[in-house]
């Protein structure tokens, strides 16, 4: 690894670049990388993309293309409240969509989009193994089941209550 280059990637990450540059095909590692950077940061930021693509000797375009070619990959950050609305088959006949759409509407962003506070995203997922709850909807680790388009609102004023209640305390 070139030393005098200050990087961004902590400490443990930048070591398990080195622990596979000893490897035979070091590129070859590069989703494990990626799935290491994902897992500390929460998503792929372009500098540690950047970052990846120099210390493996793979061309950026390389990089990028594996990051967004993968949906589990996240290339911004997500919001305190990670809406996930399951669009796989028994959620959509149920209109997933529509509380999809809702979602979007309400918040003013799009799929994959994070609001400007930081507070809530959206996502879609497969199904989640929950079928006979469908149309379902996971925010963080809670699942809302059978959602309608109307409870939008309420399940957003929801987290918001929450967020508030956590202010109440940090600040007690
Ligand atoms: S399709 Fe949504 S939980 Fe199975």
């Amino acid at each position: 690894m070139c030393t005098d280059i200050k990087y961004t990637l902590d400490s443990d990450i930048l070591e398990y670049i080195n622990e596979c540059l000893t490897k035979e095909h070091p590129e070859s590692y590069l989703i494990a990388v990626l799935h290491r950077i994902q897992e500390k940061y929460g998503f792929l930021s372009e500098i540690h993309m950047d970052e990846v693509a120099h210390l493996l000797g793979v061309p950026t375009a390389n990089v990028y293309g594996v990051s967004t070619f993968y949906h589990f990959f996240r290339l911004k950050p997500r919001g305190k409240f990670a809406i996930s609305i399951c669009l796989g088959t028994a959620c959509f006949v149920k209109g997933a969509d529509s509380i999809l759409a809702e979602f979007k509407k309400e918040l003013g962003i799009d799929l994959g989009d994070t609001t400007i506070d930081g507070l809530f995203s959206i996502e879609s997922s497969r199904c989640i193994g929950v079928c006979a709850l469908a149309p379902v909807v996971t925010i963080n680790d809670e699942v809302f089941s059978r959602v309608k388009p109307t409870q939008v609102g309420d399940i957003l004023n929801l987290m918001k209550g929450k967020r508030s209640a956590e202010k109440i305390a940090e600040n007690s």
